[in-house]
Parts: C-alpha cells; structure tokens; sequence
C-alpha cells in the first residue's frame, strides 16, 4: 500500500482559499517556507545554548525514577511560567544521573519561551504567525505554550496519537498547534503523522487536575482515527494541527535529531479551564500580538 502524501502549500505572508479548504477537510496545513532560514538558524543556536547552560546536577531529584511523583509533577507545572528543560527517558539511570551527553539527553524545554527568551520571543510573535492565526479565525488569538522539542537521535522518545484539546481545553475548543521544523523532520527521524479529517472526530479524553496531581478522564469511547499521513518537514516549514486532529510522531531511531519548536494557541474570546495542566500566574497573562 502507498503512503498517502500531505498537501503542501508556499506560504507568501497570508492565508488564503486553497489553504481554507485544507484545513477545513485535513485538520493540518502543511506550509513550506513559514520562517526564513535565518531565524530557523538563530532559534536552533538558541535551544543550544539554552541546553548548554542548563545544570542538570541541580535537578536530578526531578528525573530520578524514584524522585517520580512529587518532585517531578511540581517541577512540571511550574513550567506553564518558565523556561525548564525535560529528560529523554532513556537518557538517565533511575538515580537520575546522565547516560548520555548533555547535549543529546534533552527531550523538550518548556513552556513559556515565547514569553520569556528573546529569540523565542521574538520570532513567535512575527506578522507571519499573526496572520496566519487570524486567517484560521481566532479573533483574539493568545500564545498558551511553547516547547523546543529535540528528538535526539538514537534514543528520541515516541508520542503516541493525541489530540492537543485533551490537555489544553477552552470551551468553545479553540487550541490550535503551530509547529515549526527547526532540522529537517523525515519519516527516519520521527515527523508528525495525522489522521487527515479526524478533526471532525469527538474530544476523546481530557487531561485534567485532581489535587496536586493530574488526572486522564475519558469523554468518549472508542480509538481515534488512525494516523496514516506522514507530514514530513523541511526546516522553516509550519505544520498548523486542529485541536481536536488526532496526531503522533515515531521514535527517533536515526543518527540525526530532529528540533522543532511549538507554540499552541487559545482564543482569548473562550473560555480557559481551570481544570487544565497549564495556569498561569495572575502577574504573567497571556499575550497576543
Ligand atoms: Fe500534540
């Protein structure tokens, strides 16, 4: 059986009808070109010096198997309104100490660059992302989160399919994942797939507080639409995912990693949930553009 192949589109600086109708049946968008090379080059240097400065001795209670638990879920929600860096799980022994080179043992830093790292900063909050966010319809488009994921080689952990509103709920669901290749991402080294439609599908489960910890609470029955479209990337390509769009990326088994850098959205106009993961402080709102 053939691969089913992504459409693809160049994007000039604004949305428009062919890429409307894409993304009203696929639940993706697939646009090439989103980010000039150059600030694909300062966000990647980014990320490693980011990494380089990180002291992970500091914080070995956290990645330890036996510091599990409290230690971890605290340094995990305290992430909504800082910079943090995640372990790989193959890449420290379960007393929390590295395997592996510091540089290759990341697997994602999160989730409030775009607010707190100038490059970051100012990258996300380019004309190219307002445009492209007010051309889906958000009238008052926020960025929620934002995560450099690493995908290192070798040891790059899988995420299995997902659908982004289960863990950033608004009502009306208006999160939205804008996803951007920071090296090129191919079926080798673990790029996104999608279930072309599966947008149209029910929220199946919602991620949810319960006292300190988080709870996974089921909505709906049934497997998600399978994730037969492989939507390769080459990097400064944006990848637009529908919250509800089921999604996964494969384990990096490859000797290339594969960085992309992901903001996800809500719509200032609905309602956020006091149940999800992520609150911001009172002193730290959300912006827009
Ligand atoms: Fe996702």
């Amino acid at each position: 059986m053939n691969t089913p192949t992504a459409d693809r589109f160049a994007w000039q600086g604004h949305y428009d009808q062919r890429m409307a109708a894409a993304w009203e049946r696929d639940g993706y968008l697939v646009l090439d070109g989103f980010v000039s090379p150059e600030d694909v080059a300062r966000m990647r240097a980014r990320a490693d010096s980011l990494i380089e400065d990180f002291d992970i001795e500091a914080h070995r209670v956290v990645f330890s198997a036996k510091g599990q638990s409290h230690a971890a879920s605290d340094y995990f929600m305290k992430s909504a309104a800082n910079i943090s860096f995640f372990l790989e799980e193959e890449a420290v022994d379960e007393d929390g100490r590295l395997l592996k080179d510091k540089g290759r043992a990341i697997n994602k830093i999160g989730h409030a660059l775009h607010d707190l790292d100038p490059v970051f900063a100012d990258i996300s909050h380019n004309a190219d992302f307002e445009a492209l966010s007010r051309g889906i319809g958000m009238a008052d488009p926020l960025l929620l989160q934002s995560m450099v994921i690493c995908k290192q080689p070798y040891i790059g952990g899988e995420v299995n399919t997902h659908q982004d509103s289960t863990f950033i709920y608004t009502e009306p669901e208006t999160c939205t994942g804008f996803w951007l290749a920071l090296e090129d991402a191919t079926i080798e080294n673990g790029c996104m797939w999608a279930a072309p439609g599966g947008h149209k599908a029910g929220l199946r489960q919602r991620f949810v507080r319960d006292g300190d910890g988080m709870n996974m609470i089921t909505l709906e029955e049934g497997a998600l639409p399978e994730c037969t479209t492989p939507l390769p990337a080459r990097a400064g390509t944006l990848v637009l995912l529908h919250g509800r769009l089921p999604h996964l990326s494969a384990p990096n088994r490859s000797a290339s990693s594969r960085y992309a850098y992901a903001v996800h959205y809500v719509d200032g106009t609905a309602r956020y949930a006091a149940e999800n993961w992520l609150q911001r402080p009172d002193d730290m709102p959300l912006k827009g553009f």
